[in-house]
């Protein structure tokens, strides 16, 4: 058999093996995340790549604006908080915050918004005094 052939056998056994452990997890015992899309179409990438890549998207988007002087909007921590505040509260952050609910679920912590403000940034007109 060929490397490619078997290579391509072994990726199909694992969506098969993953699609069936999806079937049989069990309940949820913890209460769930709240994931709640607030605005925007689309991610900056599918849902499914983002669940498992955002963090490396947004360390290494640091690294290259910091260390590189490169800044692509796209991936930028701002845009995240743009699209994903809580209508209610403005914040990510907070009991149904979007990046707090989840962490909070997995046992993630990140100091992030020690430095980036969590709120959506009001558009400017509404920001005057
Ligand atoms: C000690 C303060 C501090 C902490 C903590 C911090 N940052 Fe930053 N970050 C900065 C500063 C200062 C800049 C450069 C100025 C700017 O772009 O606003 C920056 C820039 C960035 C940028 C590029 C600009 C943008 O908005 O995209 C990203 C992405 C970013 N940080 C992500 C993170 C992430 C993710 C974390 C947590 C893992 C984090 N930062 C923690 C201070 C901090
Ligand atoms: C233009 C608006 C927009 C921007 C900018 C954006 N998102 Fe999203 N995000 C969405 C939408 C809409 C979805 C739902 C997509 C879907 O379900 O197909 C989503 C989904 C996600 C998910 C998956 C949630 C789930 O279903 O489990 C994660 C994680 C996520 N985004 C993180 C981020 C991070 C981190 C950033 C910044 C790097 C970011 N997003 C930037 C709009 C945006
Ligand atoms: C669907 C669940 C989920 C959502 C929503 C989510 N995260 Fe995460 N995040 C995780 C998980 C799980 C990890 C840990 C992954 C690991 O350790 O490999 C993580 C890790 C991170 C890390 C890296 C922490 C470190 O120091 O290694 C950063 C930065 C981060 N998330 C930022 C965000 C931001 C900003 C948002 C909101 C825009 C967000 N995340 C929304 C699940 C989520």
């Amino acid at each position: 058999m060929t490397r490619i052939a078997a290579a391509a056998i072994l990726a199909a056994s694992l969506v098969l093996a993953v699609a069936a452990d999806a079937q049989q997890a069990p309940p949820a015992r913890v209460a769930a995340p709240v994931i709640k899309i607030e605005k925007g179409e689309a991610c900056v990438a599918p849902a499914d790549e983002m669940r498992r890549n955002h963090m490396k998207m947004l360390l290494h988007q640091r690294d290259r604006t910091m260390r590189q002087g490169l800044r692509e909007p796209q991936h930028s921590l701002k845009g995240c908080v743009e699209c994903h505040a809580s209508r209610d509260t403005g914040s990510v952050l907070g009991k149904e915050g979007f990046c707090s609910s989840c962490h909070e679920y997995t046992a993630v912590k990140i100091d992030c918004f020690q430095c980036h403000t969590p709120l959506r940034q009001a558009p400017a007109a509404a920001r005057r005094p």
